[in-house]
C-alpha cells in the first residue's frame, strides 16, 4: 500500500482477505499506540462492547492469539485511540454483522449495529496490523458477509485435538470473520464429551488401542473446558455447534453399552478407519435415552440453537437382521431396514426441538424420508456434492453447503487448482474460492441456504501442526467466498500478503507445489 494517492482500491483492498466490500484509501497513515497501562486501554468505546474490545485487544497484544508467543507487539508511537461505538441506521448484512471502519492518522473508529460487527471490523482493523508493523495505511471500509453461516468443522473424534490447540484455530479462524465451529465431537473412534448419566461413555468410549503404536490413544474434554471454548469462541463471535454422530459411526457408543447395537457385542472403540456394519438398534428405546441424557448435556454447555445429529454413512444390515428392528419396522409401517433412519431423525430432531434446539444433519437425513419426512425446522448439510443440499433447499429445509466435490473436505489434497470439476480426494483453492453456496437455488428458495463449510476430517491428521497446513490457507479461499461472494478479483496477490500474516500467527501453510 505505502503512501500514495488516494481513491478506489477495491482490487488490493489492503491484501485484506476476505475482501471487504469496499475499501477507499485515504492518504496518510494510522500508528499504532503502545499497549500498557500508563497510555490507557488500546481500544476502547461504548461499555456494550466491552467484550468485544477484550477479545481483539488480545490479538493486538499478542499476534498468536494467546496460544504462541507472547508478548506487547504494538508499536511504540505517539497515534491516536482505536474506538468503537454503535451504528443506529439501518445497514445491510446478516444479523448486525455490517461494519463500518474508518482509519485516520488521528485516530481509528469502528461502527456497527451490534457486537458481531464491531468485532469484524476490529479483526480487519487487525489484518492491517499484522501486515503494516504498527503503522497502518488510512482509509474506509464498509462491510457485511454475504452468508450467516461460514463454518469450519474439526474432527476431534480420530484424533484429539488439545483445548489450546482448538482455542488458536479459533481465534485464526476469527481473523477471517468465520461464524460457526462446528464440534465433532464423538465417531467410532472416540467419545470426548462427558455425559453424567453415562460415565461409561468417556470410561471406555473414550480410548482406543492403538495397534500401530502398541499403546492406547484418546481422552475428552472436561465439562469445563468445554465451557472455556465455548466462551473464548463467543467472544470472537463463532458460534460452537456440537455435533453427536447418530445412529451410525457409533463404535464408541457400543464399546461403552453393547445392549444398544443390534447383536450385543462384543465391540470394541474402533483404531481402523472406515464405515463399519454396527449401528445403534433402531428397536431398542434405549438409544432414545441416551440420546435424552446427552441432549440435556450438550443444552447446558453449548447456547447455540443447533446440534449436529450426524445421520451420515449408516449401514442397515444389522436391522434387517434384527428381531427388535423387524418389530420396529411393524409398529411403524416401515418395510426395509434402511427407512427406519429417517424414522430416528425424526424423533431426534423432536428431543432436541422440545429442548429449543434445531438439528443439522448430513444430507443422507433426507434419504427414504417419505413416510417420516425431516421435521420443517431441520437443516442439512451437504457433503456429497451440492445435490443433497439442493433438494432439501426444494423441500423447504434450511442447508449449509459442504461439498467434497468443491474442495470443502479439507482432510483432501490441497492444490491450486483441480484438474477437473468434482474430482474427488483433491481439495482446490481455486475451487474453494468460487463456491457459491446459492448456485443452482431458485430465487424463493435463497433465504435457505444459510451459507458453507469447511471440514478436517482427522483419520491422518495425528498432529496440531499437520491439521494447520490442511486448514491454511484453504480456509482462507471459503471464508472470502462465503463473506464476499464467490471470485473475489485478485486473490492470489492479496492471499500471497495474507499468508505473511498467518505465519505471524505461528501457522503452518500449504504453499503451493
Ligand atoms: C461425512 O463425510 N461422512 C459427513
Ligand atoms: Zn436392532
Amino acid at each position: 500500500m505505502g503512501g500514495g494517492m488516494a481513491g478506489e482500491d477495491n482490487g488490493f483492498a489492503g491484501a485484506l482477505v476476505p475482501k471487504p466490500r469496499s475499501f477507499r484509501r485515504r492518504e496518510g497513515s494510522f500508528i499504532f499506540p503502545a499497549g500498557g497501562s500508563s497510555q490507557g486501554p488500546l481500544i476502547e468505546g461504548d461499555g456494550e462492547f466491552k467484550a468485544e474490545m477484550d477479545a481483539a485487544a488480545e490479538g493486538f497484544r499478542n499476534p498468536a492469539g494467546g496460544a504462541g508467543a507472547q508478548g506487547d507487539a504494538c508499536a511504540r508511537g505517539p497515534g491516536g485511540k482505536i474506538r468503537c461505538f454503535r451504528l443506529d441506521s439501518p445497514a445491510p448484512g446478516a444479523d448486525g454483522e455490517y461494519y463500518r471502519l474508518d482509519i485516520s492518522p488521528q485516530g481509528v473508529m469502528v461502527r456497527a449495529p451490534g457486537g458481531a460487527g464491531i468485532f469484524h471490523g476490529l479483526q480487519t482493523l487487525r489484518q492491517l496490523y499484522l501486515s503494516g508493523g504498527g503503522e497502518i495505511p488510512c482509509g474506509e471500509i464498509e462491510d457485511w458477509p454475504a452468508f450467516p453461516w461460514r463454518g469450519f468443522m474439526l474432527d476431534c473424534s480420530r484424533n484429539f485435538f488439545s483445548i489450546p490447540f482448538i482455542k488458536k484455530i479459533i481465534d485464526a479462524l476469527a481473523l477471517h470473520h468465520i461464524s460457526v465451529f462446528h464440534w465433532h465431537l464423538t465417531d467410532d473412534q472416540g467419545w470426548r464429551i462427558p455425559v453424567p448419566r453415562y460415565p461409561l461413555l468417556t470410561e471406555i468410549g473414550s480410548r482406543r488401542f492403538d495397534n500401530r503404536r502398541g499403546r492406547y490413544l484418546g481422552g475428552f474434554y472436561s465439562h469445563d473446558e468445554i465451557r472455556e471454548v465455548v466462551a473464548f469462541a463467543a467472544a470472537r463471535h463463532l458460534e460452537v455447534v456440537p455435533e453427536i454422530d447418530l445412529p451410525g459411526h457409533a463404535s464408541a457408543i457400543l464399546a461403552a453399552y453393547p445392549g444398544l447395537g443390534c447383536t450385543g457385542g462384543p465391540y470394541r472403540v474402533e483404531d481402523r478407519f472406515g464405515i463399519f456394519e454396527d449401528v445403534l438398534c433402531a428397536g431398542n428405546d434405549g438409544i432414545f435415552d441416551l440420546a435424552a441424557s446427552v441432549f440435556d448435556t450438550l443444552g447446558e454447555l453449548f447456547p447455540s440453537k443447533y446440534v449436529h445429529i450426524g445421520g451420515d454413512e449408516v449401514r442397515f444390515n444389522r436391522w434387517n437382521g434384527c428381531p427388535k428392528c423387524r418389530k420396529r419396522l411393524e409398529e411403524t409401517g416401515l418395510s426395509e431396514g434402511r427407512e427406519l433412519q429417517s424414522w430416528i431423525t425424526v424423533r431426534l430432531a423432536q428431543m432436541l426441538k422440545d429442548r429449543g434446539k434445531t438439528a443439522v444433519g448430513w444430507d443422507e437425513v433426507l434419504e427414504d424420508s417419505s413416510r417420516y419426512p425431516l421435521p420443517e425446522n431441520a437443516a442439512v448439510m451437504s457433503w456429497r456434492g451440492v445435490k443433497g443440499g439442493v433438494e432439501a433447499a426444494r423441500r423447504g429445509r434450511a442447508v449449509i453447503m459442504s461439498p467434497n466435490t468443491e474442495g470443502c473436505y479439507l482432510d483432501y489434497k490441497p492444490c491450486d487448482d483441480a484438474e477437473e470439476p468434482g474430482q474427488l480426494g483433491v481439495s482446490a483453492m481455486s475451487r474453494l474460492h468460487n463456491l457459491d453456496p446459492a448456485a443452482g437455488i431458485p430465487e424463493e428458495a435463497r433465504h435457505l441456504i444459510l451459507g458453507g463449510q469447511a471440514n478436517l476430517w482427522s483419520e491422518l491428521i495425528y498432529a496440531g501442526k499437520i491439521a494447520e497446513y490442511m486448514i491454511f490457507p484453504r480456509i482462507c479461499a471459503l471464508a472470502e467466498a462465503l463473506w464476499t461472494g464467490p471470485g473475489a478479483e485478485d486473490f492470489p496477490r492479496r492471499l500471497e500478503e495474507h499468508q505473511k500474516r498467518l505465519d505471524k500467527l505461528g501457522l503452518l501453510q500449504y504453499r503451493g507445489v
